[in-house]
């Protein structure tokens, strides 16, 4: 569904991915982990066309470079930044309908009563404004935003950051949820353990280089390896 080949990524000219290929299979869970820095949310931004980038980057087969960003969206690809991006004014109901709009074939699988229904909390606090949330809440309502755009991958950059592992458990329901519908996700993940269980597999980052890819299953059984990624 998502495929990036031999992508270098720079800022001004600094460069900080250095021929990264991966890909994301329809309905799979795919994360990239690896140490702060690593490169991890510039290959989100990249896929987005938000740095400057060479390589090839197809969604569907079709190339996206050279696309604006919300035509990026548009034909399906939903982002949800480690910012958030909330507006804080807007209630959430309000944010909500601001990432409203059908898929590419028409369809809107999301309406905002199927997103209430596996966000039960957000229909709790549906009135509140934007500004008025906490970390939790907030990643939820990001996440959600962006389903009601109907998108047919999502990429979510560390969305357990920060929170509470309480909140934490509640997110990884959530994604679990979203791998059940059939959604296919490309996590980036600080969390290793989080990552391991909503991942199939994993390509594994190290100073903006690929250094391996491997199923969430033998990272689980490799006691040194994990060590080394939890060392941020
Ligand atoms: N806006 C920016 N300007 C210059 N360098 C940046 C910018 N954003 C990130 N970097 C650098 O790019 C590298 C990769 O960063 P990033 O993709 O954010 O890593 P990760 O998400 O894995 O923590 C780091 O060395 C970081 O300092
Ligand atoms: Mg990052």
């Amino acid at each position: 569904m998502l495929e990036l080949r031999n992508v270098n990524a720079f800022y001004g000219r600094a460069q900080v991915l250095f021929d990264i290929s991966l890909n994301v299979g329809e309905g799979e869970c795919v994360a990239l982990l690896g140490r702060n820095g690593a490169g991890k949310t510039t290959t989100l931004l990249s896929t987005m066309n938000l740095v400057t980038h060479s390589g090839e980057i197809l969604f569907k087969g079709s190339p996206l470079s050279g696309r604006q960003p919300f035509d990026i969206a548009k034909v399906g690809v939903g982002f949800v930044p480690d910012s958030r991006r909330i507006f804080p004014t807007l209630s959430v109901e309000e944010n909500l309908n601001l990432g409203k709009k059908a898929g590419h074939d028409g369809q809107a699988k999301w309406s905002i009563d199927r997103v209430y229904e596996v966000f039960p909390k957000l229909r709790q606090i549906a009135g509140r404004d934007g500004g008025n949330l906490s970390g939790g809440e907030q990643q939820m309502l990001s996440i959600a935003r962006a389903l009601m755009g109907n998108p047919e991958i999502v990429m979510l950059d560390e969305p357990t950051e920060g929170l509470a592992p309480v909140i934490v458990e509640d997110l990884i329901e959530i994604i679990a949820t979203l791998k059940r519908e059939r959604m296919t996700v490309l996590l980036v993940e600080q969390n290793v353990s989080a990552a391991l269980s909503l991942a199939e597999r994993c390509y594994i980052y190290d100073h903006g280089y690929i250094t391996g890819e491997k199923t969430s299953r033998e990272i689980a059984g490799d006691d040194s390896l994990k060590r080394e990624l939890l060392g941020v």
